[in-house]
């Protein structure tokens, strides 16, 4: 698979219209991946859906999935997802059993390996493991639900992964999600972020194409300067 340059920007389609998904995922043709948001109403205490419908949006997409599983027992479901055509496949390390075991399973079906932690928990354990990955999500909310405030006390540790994976001569993407708009996506990208999800800064303007191409500017004039 061709893999677009950094900056990425990945639309949220938690802040679609769930009724008129064809059309808002023409929307983002010129975005890099489209954002999938499983949420298990378990894991997180919201319900987005599972794979059936995953595999509807993947057959209409016009641009690759980037599935964020906010799942318990990833382990089991997370397979199905790479199985179905997602480009990516993120499950949380909180949620995860053997999250090594995991990421070699996604790779071995043909998926990005993806792992993501929440504001609270420490990173440090990924960095003997960095390679077993292909991108790491530094969530900038608790996951859960769209249209939060950024995080910015989550900046030390996106700036740790990023220092770490540089001097490991490591090729990870590190993600941001929640709260990343035209206010914000200068501070992530400045701390190493190279892969951004956005929702209602995508979803909520009113020309969407403007939106992303907006956001990939300003990310990647503020990942020059730092
Ligand atoms: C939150 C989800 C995000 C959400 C982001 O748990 O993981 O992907 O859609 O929405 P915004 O960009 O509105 O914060
Ligand atoms: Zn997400």
């Amino acid at each position: 698979m061709h893999l677009p340059a950094a900056p990425r920007i990945n639309p949220s389609i938690l802040a679609a219209d769930f009724v008129n998904m064809q059309r808002d995922l023409a929307k983002i043709a010129t975005a890099d991946f489209a954002h999938v948001d499983v949420m298990d109403n378990h894991f997180v205490p919201n319900l987005t859906f599972g794979p059936q419908m995953v595999e509807r949006i993947q057959a209409t997409s016009p641009v690759p999935l980037d599935v964020h599983l906010m799942i318990t027992d990833p382990d089991r479901w997370a397979p199905g997802y790479a199985e179905l055509g997602a480009a990516s496949v993120t499950f949380h390390l909180e949620a995860a059993t053997d999250p090594v075991a995991l990421a070699r399973r996604l790779r071995s079906i043909g998926a990005r390996a993806g792992v993501a932690v929440k504001p609270g928990t420490a990173a440090d354990s990924l960095y003997d493991v960095l390679d077993e990955f292909d991108q790491i999500l530094v969530m900038t909310v608790e996951p859960g639900f769209g249209g939060q405030g950024f995080m910015p006390e989550t900046m030390p540790k996106l700036r740790a992964l990023a220092d770490e994976a540089k001097r490991r001569g490591s090729s990870v993407w590190l993600q941001v999600d929640g709260g990343i708009s035209d206010s914000t996506i200068e501070i992530a990208a400045a701390a190493g972020a190279d892969t951004f999800v956005a929702g209602s800064a995508v979803y909520g303007s009113d020309d969407v194409e403007a939106a992303v191409t907006r956001l990939r500017d300003l990310a990647r004039a503020a990942s020059l300067e730092s």
